[in-house]
Parts: structure tokens; C-alpha cells; sequence
């Protein structure tokens, strides 16, 4: 028999991860609206130019972590490696921009990228992703980021770091790209690694955020970018920065957060944990306002971030501040033939009357039902066998307790 396993990266989801992952949606849904925010469900497969277009040729997702082939039409199409790009498609195509003025769209599920897999990084991962779309104002940068940090709040989760930055915009960052490159002309540039030889003539920006040791050493004195934000970048920044300190939601200044995707301009921001290993960026995003442009719609600005599930879930599941929210009500065992239909119904009735539980589908020892029942965790064990059913009647164990009554059938809601 052949014996197929998962793909390299892509994993099965069981309980309780599930329903870590059900959990931290049903969250974002409920912190997400609270904000204006409506669901959009964009496909899973788009034409790839969207991406490369998108994302940008010179990113280590498009020249190496897609998911991309020709399907039976001849069509190049590519599985998302992320959301923003298809949202942006979405809203382009259906013209949503000559309705509202603003539109705030949030989204979740698969992404794909073949990266090298690892604790926290994998092929297929899921992402929350919020999308804030026609406005240029700095408020709505700060807005994007109190719902971030407020989603994760309510989630539970702690410790993390938040990082901000401003990456300038069309008419100053050339400027700053320029004294950046001049600067890394000046280097030893045989001691770079080889990324940043070839980014250095590229995209010289992704050379400050280069995790070799090697080079963060070589670039410690290099430019910084705030300091080369126009007067503009500069006033829209500090304004998002008044409504975080306003707001008394702490931050890091990182000048050497560009972020691995190009479309980003002005204000950038990651969200870090320091307890789950090298892969602790749980959240990411940033303002794009050339994007939609660039994708061919109207020259529309645009803010939103994603973060990332799996590793939102690592460090719930690390920090044990995560419980199944739902107990189990009952367990039906049943202890002989003729009981089994009837103990099937009775379940039924339960259920229907909005009671959690399981019954079982053959007659086996009472100690491996209440094994089953324990096991489950439900709060009640009832008892059916040929006896109860000649009294009309259900045995319930408290399974906590130990204690055990007799409940009349056509009561037994009053007893679960
Ligand atoms: P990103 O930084 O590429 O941004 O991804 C956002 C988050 O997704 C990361 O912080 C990380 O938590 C998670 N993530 C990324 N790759 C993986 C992986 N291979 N395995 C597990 N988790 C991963 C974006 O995708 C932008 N589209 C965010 C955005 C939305 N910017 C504006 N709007």
C-alpha cells in the first residue's frame, strides 16, 4: 500500500491547534469590525504578474518563493504568498473605490511560499490580514496599528515588542537610496554576503535589515532613512507617533526596518516576540500608496499589515494562557444491545436542546466508556442500559464528584 505523507512544510492541523487557529479568527472578527472592518475572501490563486507587479521583481518572494505554474489554458498562475496584492486585484476590479471613500477589508487563510522550513516558518502558513484603503491621513496609519496591537491584546498575547518606522516616500527615498548606495560603494564589499552584493545594485534598502552578523556589522554607520524623510514624511510620521504615545501604546524606533516586500512607503511596522526562536516576527505591514496604482486602478493610498497564525498559536500554546473555550456536557455509555438506539436518540435530544457531548456506538465495558467519558472531559456520564430503559430512566454520574442519581428520561435536560 502506498504510504503517503504531507508535503514538505504544509501541515494538518489537529485539535487543539485548530482550535487555537478557530479561536485567533473568531478574535480578529471581533476586535477587526469593532473597527469598520468587513470580511473579503479573495481566491487562493491569482495570474502571477499580480504578484511580481505587486510584490516587486528584485523580493526573495517572487524570485524564489512562489508557487507558480501554467495551468491547462496556458495561464501562469501563481498561489498567494500573500494577501495584499489579491485584495488589491479584488478591489480594483470591482470598483469599490467609486462607492466609498474608505474601505477596510480583512482576510484570512492559506499563503504560500517556498522558504526553507523551519520552527515557525513553513510552506503553507495562515495569515490574518487587514487591508485600510483610500485614505492618506496619518491617523489612519496609527488606527491600523492600535487595532493590531488591540487584536493581539485580546488574544492573550504578551511580550511582544512592537517596531515602527518611516521608509519615506517617492520623492525622498531615491534621494536617500542614492547616499545609501554611495556609502555601501565605500565598503569592503567582498565582505558582504552574496544577497547583499547583489541587493546592494538592486534594492540597496534590503541590505539594512541583512541578519548575516558579517554585514549588520559593516552597515552600523550607514545613513539612516529618517534622517533623510522629506519635511512631509516627516510631519505625517510624527503625528502617528503623538497617537501611539497619546494612546500609551509603547514602541520601538527601528531605522533599519524595510520590510521584505517593495511596495511599502512612509510609515512600516513589525510586531516581534523574543520567545519563540528566530522566527519571531508574528506581525507585519505598512503603508503602500503607489500600490493600487501601480496594479492599474486609481491613484488610491492604502495601510494594512498581516500577521502571522502559526506563530501566534506557538506562543499561546507556550504560554499556556490558551484553554479549550468549550466544555464537553455529557457522555452517553451504553451498557447493552438494546439500549443503543434509544441512547442514540436520547443524545439527539440533548443536542438538539444545545447540549455538547458524544455517545457510544457499541456496547463495550462500562471502565472503557468512562475511560471515554474522562477523556473527553464531559461533566456528566449517563448510564442507559436494559434496566433504565425498563424504568424509563437514565443513570447520571457527576464525573467530577463521583456522585450518581437517577434522572427520569423525559426530564434528563434538568440533570446536563
Ligand atoms: P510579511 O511580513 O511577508 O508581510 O508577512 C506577515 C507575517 O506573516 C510575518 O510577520 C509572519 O508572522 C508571517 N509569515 C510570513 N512568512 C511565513 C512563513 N513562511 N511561515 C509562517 N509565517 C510566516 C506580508 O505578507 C504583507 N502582505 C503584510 C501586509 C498587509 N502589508 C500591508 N498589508
Amino acid at each position: 500500500m502506498a504510504n503517503f505523507q504531507r508535503i514538505k512544510g504544509f501541515a494538518d492541523l489537529f485539535s487543539p491547534e485548530s482550535d487555537v487557529f478557530s479561536f485567533l479568527e473568531n478574535t480578529a472578527r471581533n476586535v477587526f469590525s469593532r473597527y469598520g472592518y468587513e470580511e473579503l475572501r479573495t481566491p487562493l490563486l491569482e495570474h502571477t504578474e499580480i504578484f511580481t507587479r505587486g510584490i516587486g521583481t528584485e523580493t526573495d518572494i517572487v524570485q524564489k518563493e512562489m508557487y507558480t505554474f501554467e495551468d491547462k489554458g496556458g495561464r501562469m498562475l501563481t498561489m498567494r504568498p500573500e494577501a495584499t496584492a489579491g485584495v488589491m486585484r479584488a478591489y480594483i476590479e470591482s470598483s469599490r473605490y467609486a462607492k466609498e471613500s474608505v474601505s477596510k477589508f480583512f482576510t484570512y487563510g492559506p499563503m504560500f511560499r517556498y522558504e526553507r522550513p523551519q520552527k515557525g516558518r513553513m510552506r503553507q502558513f495562515h495569515q490574518l490580514n487587514c487591508e485600510c484603503l483610500g485614505a492618506s491621513e496619518p491617523l489612519a496609519d496609527a488606527e491600523v496599528i492600535l487595532m493590531l496591537m488591540r487584536f493581539l491584546n485580546e488574544a492573550g498575547l504578551k511580550n511582544l515588542v512592537l517596531e515602527v518606522n518611516s521608509l519615506g516616500c517617492r520623492q525622498c527615498r531615491p534621494l536617500y537610496k542614492e547616499k545609501l548606495h554611495e556609502f555601501l560603494l565605500g565598503l569592503d564589499t567582498d565582505q558582504l554576503c552574496e544577497d547583499c552584493r547583489r541587493r546592494m545594485e538592486t534594492n540597496p534598502l534590503r541590505v539594512l535589515d541583512c541578519k548575516v552578523p558579517g554585514c549588520k556589522a559593516l552597515i552600523d554607520k550607514a545613513p539612516q532613512i529618517l534622517e533623510h524623510n522629506c519635511p512631509e514624511c516627516k510631519a505625517h510620521f510624527g503625528i502617528v507617533r503623538d497617537i501611539l504615545d497619546a494612546a500609551g501604546l509603547p514602541y520601538v524606533l527601528n531605522p533599519r526596518l524595510v520590510r521584505g516586500l517593495d511596495y511599502y512607503n512612509r510609515t512600516t511596522f513589525e510586531v516581534v516576540s523574543t520567545s519563540i526562536g528566530s522566527q519571531g516576527s508574528v506581525a507585519g505591514g505598512g503603508r503602500y500608496d503607489g500600490l493600487i496604482a501601480d496594479l492599474g486602478g486609481p491613484d488610491t493610498p492604502g495601510i494594512g499589515f498581516a500577521c502571522g497564525m502559526e506563530r501566534l498559536a506557538m506562543i499561546l500554546a507556550d504560554s499556556g494562557a490558551w484553554q479549550l473555550p468549550e466544555s464537553v456536557d455529557f457522555f452517553l455509555a451504553v451498557l447493552d444491545e438494546q439500549a443503543l438506539q434509544k441512547g442514540m436518540l436520547l443524545a439527539q435530544h440533548l443536542r438538539e436542546a444545545g447540549r455538547r457531548g458524544e455517545v457510544s456506538f457499541a456496547v463495550r465495558s462500562l471502565k472503557s466508556q468512562m475511560r471515554q467519558a474522562s477523556k473527553a472531559g464531559a461533566a456528566k456520564c449517563l448510564l442507559l442500559g436494559g434496566n433504565e430503559m425498563a424504568m424509563g430512566v437514565v443513570t447520571v454520574k457527576d464525573m467530577e464528584t463521583g456522585e450518581q442519581q437517577t434522572a427520569p428520561m423525559n426530564a434528563i435536560l434538568d440533570f446536563v
